[in-house]
């Protein structure tokens, strides 16, 4: 049985194959992301893999809605695996929001469904690292994200030579579509051309431009520009504050492909351009309102970075650390009437925060030495009898025979 494209299996290091992932690594980035957000005090929290399909058909816009994982349950509801996390929040934070002290902030890091085409970077599932502030509407709470999202890379040693977060805003695009004559009632399929200028050929661009009164010309004019709107140089200047400006770049081409966002929007890329985005965010402060049917009104912002593209950018620029996970102590059973006090020793030596193995049957002596190396155990315990164990530094080679009880103190 194969598994279903665009799933992965992760397996323990050494990998047995290049098309498996590996859980090490997969463990070692939710660490990283769990202690950066941890020092900027973000809380985890949790929601439901399935949702009520309708979550997601009115809130998330059209490009998410045609890549749903989605189906009828025995009773006969519409369900929908989650392909984002962030209705999710807005309906959590829309139910309790007055159990929480504002700004709330949050993280998660939640597995996530999409029918994409496969392609480099994009699967059908990704773990996602989001970060959500909510109930702040000055741009300082964009800046404290935004540097989130730069500590979140700059954790794993990347640098500003790495990657960049482009930096933009639906206001100014608003502004632009407004000024320019455009229909309010055509400004969602405007920022859909915007968002795909990169995508699409010139030609494409252009003839969707002409359809609602705009040229491609006057477009890549005001995307040259780069003239940052006053909210935008207000972020800039936080974030030059602590010393962040390398990372950040005003680049009007962002403009992001989902409905809900209404100000403020960022993503993150490799400088030299070989993967797709790292993370994307922005602000929505529309959302809350929408999923409460209008009873709680929050502004909100926030990112989401996957690990699929990150986990390539790391091994690319080889920022991922070896993992072996070496065992502390190997008990040896070399004598079979000693098993039940060689257990207590395991258990015991567990109990105490050490990581141990030992034969689970009767084993050759010189078998037994060979699992504890390639365990690459510190030490060897091994019972001379039900009172006195032998402990070996299997680097320095010392040994030392010890009280059963005192074994532990000599594991150091
Ligand atoms: P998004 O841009 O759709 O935003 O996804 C954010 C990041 O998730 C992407 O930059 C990418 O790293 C990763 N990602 C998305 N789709 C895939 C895929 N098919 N395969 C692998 N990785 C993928 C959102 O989802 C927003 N809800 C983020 C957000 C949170 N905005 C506000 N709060």
């Amino acid at each position: 049985m194969e598994r279903l494209p665009g799933f992965r299996d992760f397996y323990p290091e050494p990998l047995p194959h290049t098309d498996v992932w590996s859980a090490d690594v997969r463990q070692f980035i939710f660490e990283q992301w769990r202690t950066v957000a941890k020092r900027y005090g973000f809380r985890e929290y949790d929601g439901p893999p399935l949702e009520p399909l309708e979550l997601f058909t009115t809130k998330s816009g059209e490009e998410i809605v045609g890549q749903l994982y989605n189906f009828k349950d025995k009773g006969d509801r519409e369900i929908a695996l989650r392909p984002e996390m962030t209705p999710t929040l807005a309906r959590m934070v829309a139910a309790h929001e007055r159990n929480y002290k504002k700004p709330i902030k949050w993280f998660a890091i939640p597995q996530l469904f999409r029918y994409e085409r496969q392609q480099k970077g994009r699967l059908r599932e990704h773990f996602q690292f989001n970060a959500d502030l909510i109930g702040e509407t000055d741009p300082a709470a964009d800046a404290e994200l935004i540097a989130l999202l730069i500590d979140t890379l700059r954790v794993f040693g990347l640098t500003s030579e790495d990657f960049v977060i482009r930096l933009s805003s639906r206001n100014a695009w608003q502004d632009f579509f407004k000024h320019g004559g455009g229909d309010c009632a055509h400004e969602y399929e405007f920022f859909q051309i915007i968002d795909k200028l990169e995508r699409n050929s010139p030609e494409e661009s252009e003839k969707k431009l002409t359809a609602l009164g705009f040229s491609l010309e006057k477009v890549n004019a005001f995307i040259e520009s780069g003239t940052p709107t006053v909210e935008l140089q207000s972020i800039l200047t936080n974030l030059a504050a602590r010393g962040l400006k390398d990372f950040v770049k005003i680049d009007y081409k962002v403009i992001r492909g989902l409905a809900y966002y209404t100000g403020v929007v960022f993503e993150a890329f490799d400088r030299k351009g070989e993967f797709r985005a790292i993370a994307g965010g922005g602000r929505y402060n529309n959302l809350v309102k929408l999923i409460s049917g209008g009873k709680v009104d929050l502004p909100a912002l926030g990112f989401g970075m996957g690990d699929v593209v990150l986990s390539e950018l790391l091994k690319a620029r080889g920022r991922l650390p070896k993992f072996d996970s070496p065992m502390d102590v190997f008990v040896l059973i070399e004598d079979e009437t000693l098993r039940g006090i060689s257990l207590k020793l395991v258990h015991d030596l567990r109990a105490a925060g050490f990581a141990v193995d030992y034969p689970l049957t009767p084993t050759k002596a010189d078998k037994q030495f060979k699992r504890a190396q390639d365990l690459k155990v510190a030490h060897t315990a091994r019972l001379d009898n039900d009172a006195y164990v032998r402990i070996r530094n299997l680097k320095t080679r010392d040994e030392v025979v010890a009280g059963v009880a005192d074994a532990a103190n000599h594991l150091g």
